[in-house]
Order: structure tokens, then sequence, then C-alpha cells
């Protein structure tokens, strides 16, 4: 297949790209700068620069690829903006899949996240509607609904609810930002009740949604569990000592039982080896 990777140079995008060529597809990885695509087009794909705030810039890269499927992989996470985040997930998804119709690629496969549920302890699986939970960032919900809906109008729109990404270039690897603050024992979960799954299995459900049905999959470990547990031995594995965790939310883990009928089963079932794949 031609396929277009928007967002090939972030932490799932830049595992994607070489997953996809050497599987003998063509792809075209996006970027806003021309200088990150260097390690895409090492990797065989051609690089493509694009704002997905911008229709127009996006229009010209969907139409002159002429993609059979899109990778929507658009976070802007960086510098934890999450409201521009949110105004990413709606309107650089608007943009992608308005291009997309244009250009006739009916197949997306998108990434959302799995801890949007209405709030419970219990695991929920892909049925469980997207709530609002008052504690959360207000700006959150909707613009998750909207990414889904937007990509679910596609006739093979493919939605993948990821749990909290851990492995290496992650927020939880080493360097980045939660494992940073864990080393001197502070601890800010998004959600109490939590699921992960490791970056390279999210890197991989994502090649393989390209040939899964329209819907929504939860693509996360089979070890769902409670910030008051996993904080604790973050820290420790971090060097950390005694832990202060915050939690902002309630949240909700999720199962997998659907990614697993459909052939993904994770390389790293549990967050617990390591933990975190840190050792
Ligand atoms: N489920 C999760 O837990 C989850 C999911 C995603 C991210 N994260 C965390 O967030 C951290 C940062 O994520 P990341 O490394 O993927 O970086 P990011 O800044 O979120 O960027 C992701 C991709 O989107 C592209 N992008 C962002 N804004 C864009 C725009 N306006 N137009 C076009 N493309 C745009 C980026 O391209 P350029 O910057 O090259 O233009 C990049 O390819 C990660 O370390 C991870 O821990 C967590």
């Amino acid at each position: 297949m031609r396929i277009l990777v928007a967002g090939g140079t972030g932490v799932i995008g830049s595992r994607v790209v070489p997953l996809l060529t050497a599987a003998g597809h063509d792809v075209i990885a996006t970027s806003r700068r021309a200088e990150r695509l260097l390690p895409a087009q090492a990797a065989g794909a051609e690089g493509a620069v694009m704002d997905a705030r911008d229709a127009a810039s996006v229009d010209a890269v969907v139409s002159g690829a002429r993609p059979d499927a899109i990778v929507h992989l658009l976070t802007d996470l960086a510098t934890e903006d999450f409201a521009g985040n949110a105004h990413l997930r709606v309107v650089g998804t608007r943009n992608l899949v308005a291009a997309a119709e244009r250009a006739g690629v009916t197949r997306m496969v998108a990434e959302s996240i799995a801890w949007v549920g209405e709030p419970d302890a219990a695991p929920g699986d892909e049925s469980v509607a997207i709530a609002r939970d008052p504690d959360t960032d207000e700006s959150l919900f909707p613009a998750v609904e909207s990414l889904e809906a937007g990509v679910l109008g596609l006739e093979h729109g493919v939605v993948l609810r990821m749990g909290m990404l851990y492995g290496r270039g992650t927020w939880f690897g080493r360097g980045g930002r939660i494992y940073e603050r864990a080393e001197g024992g502070t601890v800010v979960a998004t959600v109490r009740h939590t699921s992960f799954v490791h970056v390279d299995d999210a890197a991989l459900a994502v090649v393989m949604a390209l040939d899964w049905p329209r819907g929504v999959v939860n693509i996360v470990d089979d070890d769902p569990v409670d910030a008051d547990e996993w904080a604790p031995e973050l820290v420790w594995a971090a060097g950390g000592d005694t832990t202060e965790l915050t939690v902002r939310a309630t949240g909700r883990a999720s199962t997998n039982t659907l990614a697993a009928s459909l052939g993904w089963v994770p390389e790293h079932p549990t967050w617990r080896d390591g933990p975190f794949d840190l050792v």
C-alpha cells in the first residue's frame, strides 16, 4: 500500500514508519519541519512538510501523496500544552478527514486514548462511552469525541484507544518528564485507574490495524492498575525514595479482548517488567 503517516516523527510515528517500509509499503511521513523528517527518510520513506491546523497544507499533502491509507498520529504533547493538543485533535482531524474524502481515501487508522470512559474501578471494553470526569481538563472529552467521530465517519476508519505509553522516548522513559519527576519522588498521575501499553506494542497495533474493520479497538496491556500501586514502583525504578502522588482524575482502565481477537498480542503484557522497561 501507499501510506501517509501524519505525525511520522512522533514517539509512535517514528516506530511505525520503519515497520511499514520494512513490510514493503510506500510511506510518506509528515512533520511541520523538514529537518525532523531525516530519520523517516533514512528508513526509506518520503517526507512531506504539513501543518495539520492548516487545511490547505493538509489538502496539498494528501492530494499530492495519493495514499491508499492514512495513519493519523497527530498529537501536540511535546510541551505539555493540553489545550493545544485538544485543538489539534479537533482541527487536525477535521482537516485530515476532509482531505481524505476529497482524495477518495477511505482507510484511516487514528490514535485516541483509553482512559476517557465513564469513570469506574472496573476496566471497560470498547462499548464504554466517552464520559466526562469533572476532575479532568474539560477540553479533553469533546476533542476525543470529535476525533473519533471524524475517523469513524470514513468507510474504513479505525480508532485505537491507546493506554498510557511507556518505553524509550515516552514521558515514562529515562529522561522523560514523568521519569524525571519520579527521580525526585513526585508523580502526577493523569488518572487513578490506568491501563498502560508499551510504545513498541502500540506501534505494532497501528500497522496491524490497517487491515482491521471499521471501529474502535482498545490497545492496552493485560495489567490494569491503580496509580497508588504503579507510582511507587516507578519512583523506586527511577532511583527515588518516598512517593508523593497527585492524581488528577478518576479515569478508567480498559480491556484488550477485542484487539487479541484481531491478532494483536502485546510483547509487553505488563508494565511490571522492569518495571516500565527501565532495567
Ligand atoms: N497515549 C499516551 O500516553 C500518549 C500519546 C501520545 C503522546 N504521549 C506522550 O507525549 C510525549 C510527546 O509525544 P510525541 O513525541 O509523539 O510528540 P508530539 O509533539 O505529541 O508530536 C506527535 C506528532 O504529531 C506531529 N504534529 C504535532 N503538531 C502538529 C501539527 N500542528 N501539524 C502537523 N503535525 C503535527 C509531530 O510532528 P512535528 O513535531 O515533527 O511537526 C509528531 O510527528 C511522548 O513522549 C509520550 O509519552 C502519550
